[in-house]
């Protein structure tokens, strides 16, 4: 297990092995963390969530705000030409949400995001991400340390992909290790 771990964290480009957890598929993964995120929402809070995402990506969130009397913002994209409205997802980090959640690569459309530039956006609000990088993975290199230069600070965002039937969570906040308590077995 170490060494699948250790093989992720190079895929990663991760600096702790600790940052990897292994789990039977991303929507399965994402309720859960969603779960354990979503004890520190408070009611009037907000999170982000993109029209252009999987639903694995959207229902896990939408069903924890609701429970958590928290509001949810959503982001519209372009029907054109498939690609997110930025001008829609800064306006829905006005309200300073606890989290934004969004796609790397879309399922649907092949819409690669900005992803840096995402990450960017919603730090500045002070907002956590989570990243769906489900369709992305398989295609390209995903570098969390180029994420962390971008921003100039440490990144704080989870990036999720799979292969076959393994599903790999990258955590890196460390309080939401914490949440999560991944057992290191898995
Ligand atoms: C972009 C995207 N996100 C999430 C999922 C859900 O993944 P899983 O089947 O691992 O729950 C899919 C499934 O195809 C997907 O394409």
């Amino acid at each position: 297990m170490d060494e699948d771990r250790s093989a992720l964290a190079d895929f990663f480009n991760a600096s702790r092995l600790e940052e990897i957890v292994f789990g039977n598929n991303m929507t399965s993964l994402t309720f859960a963390i969603s779960h354990a995120i979503a004890r520190e929402w408070q009611p009037g809070d907000e999170i982000v969530v993109t029209r252009l995402d999987h639903d694995a990506n959207i229902t896990p969130w939408v069903m924890e705000a609701e429970d958590r009397g928290c509001t949810v913002r959503w982001v519209d994209f372009y029907p054109d030409d498939g690609t997110l409205d930025l001008e829609s997802f800064q306006k829905a980090l006005e309200g300073q949400p606890w989290l934004v959640a969004f796609g790397y690569a879309s399922n649907a459309l092949a819409t690669i995001n900005p992803v840096a530039k995402l990450i960017c956006m919603a730090h500045d609000a002070c907002a956590w991400v989570y990243i769906d990088a489900v369709q992305h993975a398989p295609h390209g290199p995903i570098d969390v340390q180029y994420f962390a230069i971008q921003e100039q600070q440490c990144v704080d965002s989870l990036v999720l992909s799979r292969s076959r039937d393994i599903c790999v969570l990258y955590l890196v906040r460390k309080k939401c290790i914490d949440f999560w308590r991944p057992n290191p077995s898995r």
